[in-house]
Parts: structure tokens; C-alpha cells; sequence
């Protein structure tokens, strides 16, 4: 048994735990002079520091303020080639979509990806996942999503598990389904619902399907083919949808109980209300906003209907060059219009939902011991700050990053 009292923390502050929907999202517990007992990686006991139970280990905090470790529902970490012509053709006023159709953009990623080898993707991957860590993420989704073929879907979901034991940080692998083939979509819709969803649920190489729905992705009947095959498998679902049209994603997600449905920069009325009626978690990503130009979804009006909402970072080479959770949940507040303390419960409890977790998030007893120590004595250091680091260490499951 390995137990730690970590003593002298100005400001203990956390959401409850599990998720949070609509006005509860702004209610966080705030203790002062605080400490925390971790047991074997979990939280035991949380209280005033005076009134802490012995320990024959202490470790001292410094007077500052802590929080729960941030949680990215929403990563493409593992990837090959670059993007730069692609943004510098973007900022000259060529559209993300055009530039897709074209045959670029992420088809241009899948090109260089399929021509990496596993070693090259983790070696690619692994400094990406080393910044998320150092900017507060200690649980991070990764999608397989530039592969195509099976093979290389397969390789980059081989990559997340080289990757887990080369990390502390909890790796959660998804498979996307992210463009069509050119050719045979049918035929390719059905082999992943018959071939590579039932080999990965078996070799269990992912614990989520995710689809990207949209006009110039997957169609929302495609996409129902392989969500209803991720659910026969036992897999968990999402999707990627309302990012440049409302096509139906959305709606097919809450009908089918997706875990979350992320962007919605174009989703509207009848989106906000289909998803503040569902368990299904709104997954913002206002690195894309930035990145692309596009509007931000609608995460104030989403929150004020009484929805769950969750934040990421969405990191992938086209939309999203963002290495930092903490600068997604800075900017979640600016571009998103969310409180700090509604951006605080999206990046930590509602994005543990997104990804069907229920043992983190929360700074409670029971819960895994994942935190920060930011580098001063108030919290809203984290959501404030812009490119510079708020966080003096991060602690994974009670142990120093
Ligand atoms: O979440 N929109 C689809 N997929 C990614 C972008 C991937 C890329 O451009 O390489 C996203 O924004
Ligand atoms: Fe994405």
C-alpha cells in the first residue's frame, strides 16, 4: 500500500463528480486550506488541512491552488506529414472543404500516414502526447482516422498501445471512420462493419467507434451502418458532426445514445435541443474555430437548454495544431463564451462522460487521484492564462508526472 497526505493547498477546487448538465456546470466545490489522502492511486480522504488524518507520508504543496487533471475527449495525436501548404493556401481564402475535395487536406494526411511504419508514428506521436501531459491532460483520446485501409487503421491503434507503455498519461484508443474511399463506399462501409469493427472489438485494439457525418464524409445512413455495428460489437460511439452542415449527425446520435457528438460549429435550434434532451455530451473544440475561421458552437446556448458539454482539443494537423489542453479550455472560455467554472466541469467531469469514464474527473473520494498543482493560489490562473504554462506539476493516479 503506497499513501501520500498532500498537505498545504491554498484552494482545493473541483466539480462533482460525474456529469454535469445546464446551470450545474457553474457549481464547483471550493475548500480552502486544503489537503488530499491518496491510497494506492485513489483519493481517501478530503478536508481541511487541520483536520487531515495521519500519514506517514507528506508531501507539501506549496500554498497553491489545485485542481482536478484535465481530461481531452478528442485527439487525432497519431499522424504523418504535415499540413503547412494547406494553411498558408487557407489563410490566401481556400475553404478547409475545398481544399478536401480536391483531394487534399486530411486525404493528403491518410497519404503520408500509410506510408509511415508503427515506429515512426509513436516516435511522430509521442512528443504531441508529452505536451497534452505538460498542459494538464492526464486521460487523452486518441483517434485512428488516417488510415483508410485497414492496415494502417490498425497500425495507428497499434501505435496508441506502443504509445500507453511509454507514457503515464491514460491513452483511450478510438477507431474513426473519417472519409470514404473515392470508390466502392458501399462495399467499404459494409467490410468495416463486418471485417474491422469485429477484429478490433476482439483484438481490443479500441474502445470507441467514432464516424465523421458529413457532406463531405460519411452520409448519416452510412454512418448508422457503423455505429449499430460498433453497438453489436460492444464498442462505444460518437461522432464527428455538425462541423461545416447539420446534416443529421446529431440527431442520429442522441437517438442512438452516442457517448458524445463533437464540434457542432453549424448546429442549430433543433441540434441544441436534441442533445439538452439526450444523456449524449456536447463536445466543443475551440481550437478549430480559431484555427479554421469557423463560427464557435453554440456551448453557451447548448449549456443555457440544460446540456452536458464537454470540452477537447481536437490536436490533428489540419484543423487543430493545438498542443496544450490547457490553452482548449482557455479558449473555450473566450470563443465559446463559457464561465471559467463551466469550462473547468467541461475539460475535467463532462469529458471523462464523452468518454464513458466515471472513476475521474472529480476531486472526491473514490475517485482516481489525477490533479494539478498550478503555480499560483487562485484557480482561475487556469482559464486565464494564454500561452504560457499555469501548472506548477501534474500528479497521475497520486504519482508525480
Ligand atoms: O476533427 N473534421 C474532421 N476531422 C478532424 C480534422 C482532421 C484533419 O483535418 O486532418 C477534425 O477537425
Ligand atoms: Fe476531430
Amino acid at each position: 500500500m503506497t499513501e501520500v497526505l498532500f498537505t498545504n493547498i491554498a484552494q482545493l477546487v473541483t466539480p462533482k463528480a460525474g456529469p454535469q448538465r445546464g446551470a450545474a456546470m457553474r457549481e464547483l466545490n471550493i475548500l480552502q486550506d486544503a489537503a488530499l489522502l491518496v491510497r494506492d492511486g485513489l483519493i481517501v480522504w478530503i478536508g481541511r488541512e487541520k483536520d487531515a488524518p495521519k500519514s506517514q507520508q507528506t508531501h507539501d504543496l506549496g500554498g497553491v491552488a489545485v485542481t482536478p487533471a484535465l481530461i481531452d475527449p478528442h485527439t487525432h495525436a497519431v499522424w504523418a506529414g504535415d499540413r503547412l501548404s494547406d494553411f498558408e493556401a487557407r489563410v490566401e481564402g481556400v475553404p478547409y472543404e475545398t481544399i478536401l475535395a480536391r483531394g487534399g487536406g486530411i486525404r493528403s494526411t491518410m497519404r503520408a500516414t500509410r506510408q509511415a511504419s508503427l515506429e515512426e508514428l509513436v516516435t511522430l506521436a509521442l512528443p504531441r502526447l508529452q505536451a497534452l501531459t505538460a498542459s494538464g491532460a492526464a486521460t487523452i483520446e486518441i483517434k485512428s482516422g488516417y488510415g483508410l485501409d485497414f492496415e494502417t487503421e490498425l497500425r495507428m491503434l497499434e501505435a496508441v498501445r506502443v504509445l500507453q507503455a511509454r507514457t503515464s498519461a491514460d491513452l483511450r484508443p478510438t477507431l474513426l471512420l473519417h472519409v470514404p474511399p473515392e470508390e466502392n463506399r458501399a462495399e467499404y462501409v459494409q467490410e468495416v462493419c463486418h471485417i474491422l469493427i469485429p477484429r478490433l472489438a476482439h483484438e481490443q485494439l479500441a474502445e470507441a467507434v467514432d464516424v465523421f457525418c458529413e457532406t463531405e464524409a460519411f452520409s448519416v445512413p452510412e454512418t448508422r451502418a457503423m455505429l449499430e455495428a460498433a453497438r453489436l460489437y460492444g464498442l462505444k460511439f460518437k461522432l464527428h458532426a455538425d462541423q461545416f452542415h447539420a446534416i443529421g449527425g446529431t440527431e442520429l446520435a442522441c437517438q442512438m445514445g452516442a457517448l458524445s457528438v463533437d464540434h457542432l460549429e453549424a448546429s442549430g435550434e433543433s441540434q441544441i435541443a436534441a442533445l439538452a434532451a439526450s444523456p449524449t455530451v456536447a463536445t466543443v473544440l475551440p481550437a478549430v474555430t480559431l484555427h479554421l475561421g469557423l463560427p464557435a458552437a453554440p456551448a453557451r446556448a447548448l449549456i443555457d437548454a440544460g446540456a452536458c458539454v464537454a470540452l477537447g482539443t481536437d490536436l490533428n494537423p489540419g484543423s487543430a495544431p493545438i498542443f496544450s489542453a490547457q490553452l482548449a479550455l482557455a479558449f473555450g472560455v473566450r470563443l465559446n463564451r463559457l464561465t471559467p467554472a463551466e469550462a473547468l466541469t467541461a475539460a475535467t467531469v463532462n469529458a471523462a462522460a464523452a468518454l464513458g469514464l466515471s472513476d475521474r474527473g472529480a476531486l472526491s473520494v473514490g475517485q482516481r487521484a489525477d490533479f494539478l498543482a498550478l503555480r499560483s493560489a487562485d484557480w482561475r490562473d487556469l482559464p486565464y492564462t494564454l500561452g504560457a504554462n499555469p501548472i506548477q506539476s501534474s500528479w497521475i493516479k497520486g504519482r508525480l508526472l
